[in-house]
């Protein structure tokens, strides 16, 4: 089957089973091409939170489709592909979150939304690159702060919001390998264009920046710019540019690719509505502790 028979498959097969195709920022463009809602992970958490539909797909990776699941346990939320996980989400579990813990006194655990369902439930509010100076600064200034897994992330909401912060020392390996080096390399080759980064990018580079954001704050940024460097991994620059073919868009570098969000293919988004697979679930012990970390930061506006 060609692309176009394939997604009129499934756009068929989705009406007839009345379910609703999510997908993030970074998915291939076929897959965005299909999706009823293309988001980043704050605004995915936000449209599952509404669903009405009851049968979910969810294009993008683990901990994403998780979320949708806590946040709408009644639905049955499927992830085409299993083992696209996130790398940064591993790299923290939920006895090393509890060992962490035990080094401060009565400390506020934050824990960026790229994490397992068990980190979020021994957190006391999750984050997401969206709202993480938000969160930040809705802590009394007299506690200790522990962020968890991103040290980039957690970084610059230390540095944005002033506020000390302990960091773990998790990362993503997309956004991690893009240096100091490779921007002034980039900036160089397209002189005057702005820079803007995703906050997973490490200080020396998003000091570089002209702008940090979630996904959905960089897509905001380039609907009100032109000559722009898109720092972040090259799905959200093949939507931008899709989306925007006559403005100057560059990648920070064509090779910038999270090989969990690639693995989505239209055929595997075909299966999962045919089989109904693979279905999320959540331990019940754990969801209602995960669920409130989520719930709070939602709450913040
Ligand atoms: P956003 O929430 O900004 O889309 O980021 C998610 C992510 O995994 C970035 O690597
Ligand atoms: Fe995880 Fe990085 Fe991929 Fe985002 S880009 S899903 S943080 S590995």
């Amino acid at each position: 089957m060609n692309k176009f028979e394939l997604q009129s498959k499934i756009l068929k097969l989705k009406e007839e089973k009345q379910a609703i195709i999510l997908a993030h920022n970074y998915q291939i463009l076929a897959v965005q091409e299909i999706a009823d809602f293309i988001g980043d992970s704050l605004q995915l958490s936000q449209v599952a939170a509404d669903l009405k539909q009851e049968l979910v797909v969810f294009c993008g990776v683990q901990f994403m489709a998780e979320t949708a699941k806590l946040l709408k346990p009644e639905a049955k939320v499927l992830l085409p592909v299993l083992e696209a996980g996130c790398p940064m989400a591993d790299m923290i579990t939920g006895e090393q979150l509890r060992s962490f813990k035990a080094l401060y006194d009565n400390p506020v655990v934050v824990c960026y939304v790229n994490s397992s369902i068990e980190v979020k439930a021994e957190s006391d509010i999750c984050c997401t690159s969206g709202n993480a100076l938000k969160v930040i600064n809705s802590i009394p200034a007299d506690k200790n702060i522990l962020f968890v897994p991103d040290r980039n992330l957690g970084s610059y909401a230390a540095q944005q919001t002033g506020r000390k912060i302990v960091l773990w020392q998790g990362y993503c390996n997309v956004h991690e390998r893009i240096s100091a080096a490779d921007v002034r390399a980039v900036k160089e080759k397209y002189p005057g264009y702005k820079l803007i980064v995703h906050p997973e990018c490490r200080p020396d580079v998003i000091a570089l920046a002209d702008f940090a954001a979630s996904t959905k704050g960089m897509i905001d940024y380039v609907a009100d710019h032109d000559n722009v460097i898109v720092g972040t991994e090259t799905g959200l620059y093949d939507q931008l540019q899709a989306r925007y073919p006559e403005k100057n868009l560059a990648p920070i570098s064509e090779s910038n690719i999270c090989i969990n969000m690639k693995k989505t293919r239209l055929e595997d988004v075909l299966r999962s509505l045919e089989r109904e697979e693979f279905e999320i679930t959540i331990a019940t012990e754990i969801a209602a502790r995960a669920l409130s970390s989520v719930e709070k930061m939602l709450r913040i506006k």
